[in-house]
């Protein structure tokens, strides 16, 4: 196969847990725990479910009916009812859930019993609206509590959620909701950043405009600048309907496999594919590893600095945590505004011992010096995680030493939308390497192989493969079940393809080295090359386009786009801004190109597929590889 190359560490060194954290580990014994695991799944998984509330129990761990898997076979339960009510009713009515933070030093804090309160109200208030099990619903809001808020109150009577992250633009919001047929739209008046208000509700406005079947929009008006008088049939205010809705709203009770969320992700066509998330072993398995990869205790104070609008968010600020209990941070906000050192100031005045980041975020942080984690007490954190993208060495090594002071340990967590949580990572209790994610997580059986599906021998790079199904895997793609067994047909064998290049050490340790497919990772947000390329012809001036990612000191990955005019048109400055204006439109900001440039003609194959690889060699000055399917 094609890019397979030795790969050798970049830095030997391994780097161990203090004696002090060691002893605190939740899982001592990795080995035994992942072989149990491995050899004995409806042991292992029975007792974790068992951790958790069910109304009634499975009659079977696993069913498996390949591509397509059913976890916990007839058990009911509600998700909400094990984030929520479990606590309130143990003992945790008052423990903080969450602080959520702005930019600006503003914090508003909700204990577990607030949290169920406002959850149930809002939940009365959907059903009030005619919303019922099965439907879907769409939040575009800000990475504050109410979107947590808004989430759970769809999970608690049934309805799907599809949370679109708030900084796409009108064209892929549209997309998603139209996908979805989303019967509501949960929004806020505007989201904060950079000290500045960014408008949320015109883009809904705009986007639903069209589309009939979205007869809600519920907007969270923060500042109170929608006057009853506008508030005609299809607006209705957030607050009003928590406020005017009853406190108690018993749980749906939701069998393991109903639907819990869609979320949208990029693939390698300009489409978005909806991942399907089902209640039981998401559940199951994002409360396993939140407590077992962060060593979460009762008196932890854990923050994960993703957004709720994506897969990090869902698992690791929403569902993991409230699993598990805990009180978490959230913030909404750069991590750079209103000064480079705001993070830190946060990890010392809340205490914070969990921390979990992308490498993009601590590169750019990286750049502001050493003297800006310097200047604070960092000395609660005891883990410092990284997720979304390979984390180089140079990075690991400054956060472990700058933020984590040499104490706290780095953990590293390779996973997917489609996986629901954590696959390969480092457990607090055994040595790290910097730059390698780590071993499999419970219950993963994970490979790296070629093409035809063979192993590879150690440090060899290859597809990275999952040999079996797991409890929080992907159900299918909403509406294109075609998509979703793709991942389990690609490769020979019956594995599922994560679509990464990945090595394994000699020690078992998977190194992984980024996407194999058409799929950009620009900031940790995956990108699909073909959905930019769909964007730029949107342009009139625009007959083709090819997208590449370009490798960033900062970002991980740039974006360059070639592009083709239509007859008539000259290259200039001028359509340079205008493309990046209609990308910026099309899709968001995130997926504006750094680069473009304008060419002749793209290198194509005789059948008229564009060579995106052939362009990124030729960019990136390296062997062109194989061209023999090139047209000319
Ligand atoms: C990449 C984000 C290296 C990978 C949770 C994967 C990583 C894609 C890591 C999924 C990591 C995620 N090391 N690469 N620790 N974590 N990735 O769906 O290419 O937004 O396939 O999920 O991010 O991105 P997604």
């Amino acid at each position: 196969m094609e890019n397979l190359e030795q790969v050798h560490l970049q830095v030997n060194e391994v780097f161990y847990p203090t004696e002090e954290l060691k002893k605190e580990c939740i899982v001592q014994d990795y080995e035994s725990m992942y072989k149990k695991s491995i050899e004995n799944p409806d042991e292992f998984w029975s007792e974790v479910a068992s951790e958790l509330f069910w109304y009634q129990k499975w009659d079977k761990v696993l069913e498996w009916n390949f591509p397509y898997a059913k976890w916990f076979v007839n058990g009911k339960t509600n998700i909400t009812y094990n984030c929520l009510d479990r606590h309130v009713e143990n003992g945790r009515r008052n423990k903080l859930a969450f602080i959520s933070v702005d930019e600006e030093g503003n914090e508003k804090k909700i204990t577990y019993g607030e949290l169920l309160e406002r959850v149930n109200r809002l939940a009365n208030g959907l059903k009030s609206l005619g919303l019922s099990k099965g439907d879907r619903v769409s939040i575009y809001m800000p990475n504050t509590v109410e979107a947590v808020i808004s989430m759970l109150a769809c999970a608690r009577i049934g309805v799907i959620h599809s949370v679109v992250f708030a900084g796409f633009s009108e064209g892929a919001l549209k997309i998603r909701v139209n996908d979805a047929k989303a019967k509501a739209v949960i929004t806020a008046t505007y989201t904060k950043r950079r000290g500045k208000k960014i408008p949320l509700l015109p883009t809904v406005l705009e986007a639903t405009k069209d589309l009939d079947f979205v007869k809600h929009i519920i907007v969270w008006d923060r500042d109170k600048e929608i006057e009853e008088s506008q508030q005609n049939g299809k607006i209705v205010d957030f607050e009003n309907l928590i406020k005017s809705s009853s406190p108690v709203c018993n749980p749906e009770i939701m069998d393991a496999e109903d639907p819990l969320f869609i979320l949208y992700t990029s693939g390698t066509t300009g489409k978005p594919k909806g991942v399907l998330h089902t209640v039981g072993g998401y559940m199951v398995n994002t409360y396993l590893t939140t407590k077992t990869v962060f060593n979460i205790k009762e008196d932890t104070v854990y923050w994960c600095t993703a957004d709720v609008g994506w897969i990090t968010g869902h698992s690791y600020i929403v569902y993991g945590p409230l699993a598990n209990g805990t009180t978490s941070v959230i913030m909404e906000g750069v991590p750079v505004y209103p000064h480079p050192g705001i993070w830190w100031e946060y990890v010392e005045k809340y205490r914070v011992n969990v921390f979990y980041t992308a490498p993009t975020a601590i590169r750019m942080l990286m750049r502001f010096g050493d003297e800006i984690p310097a200047k604070y007490d960092l000395s609660s954190l005891k883990i410092i995680g990284s997720v979304g993208e390979p984390i180089n060495p140079e990075a690991w090594l400054w956060y472990y030493k700058h933020v984590g002071k040499e104490k706290a340990k780095v953990v590293d967590t390779w996973w997917q939308t489609e996986t629901g949580a954590h696959m390969i990572t480092t457990l607090p209790c055994y040595p790290a390497k910097p730059g390698k994610a780590g071993k499999p997580m419970f219950g993963v059986v994970a490979d790296v192989v070629d093409k035809q599906g063979n192993s590879l021998p150690p440090n060899t790079i290859g597809y990275l493969v999952i040999r079996k199904p797991w409890p929080s895997m992907l159900r299918t793609c909403w509406g294109e079940p075609e998509r979703y067994e793709k991942y389990w047909k690609d490769i020979p064998g019956n594995v599922y393809n994560a679509d990464d290049l990945a090595a394994i050490d000699e020690d078992g340790y998977i190194m992984i080295v980024g996407r194999a497919d058409d799929v950009l990772n620009v900031a940790g947000h995956r990108i699909g090359n073909a959905e930019v390329e769909s964007a730029i012809i949107e342009h009139p001036a625009v007959a083709e386009a090819a997208v590449i990612g370009k490798p960033n000191e900062i970002k991980g990955e740039s974006i360059k786009a070639f592009v083709v005019l239509k007859e008539g048109y000259t290259p200039s400055p001028e359509l340079v801004d205008e493309i990046k204006e209609t990308v910026k439109e099309v899709l968001g900001a995130i997926a504006v190109p750094d680069e473009i440039e304008f060419v002749d003609k793209l290198p194509k194959t005789r059948s008229g597929k564009i060579m995106r690889r052939v362009l990124r060699a030729k960019e990136l000055g390296q062997e062109l590889g194989d061209i023999s399917t090139l047209e000319d």
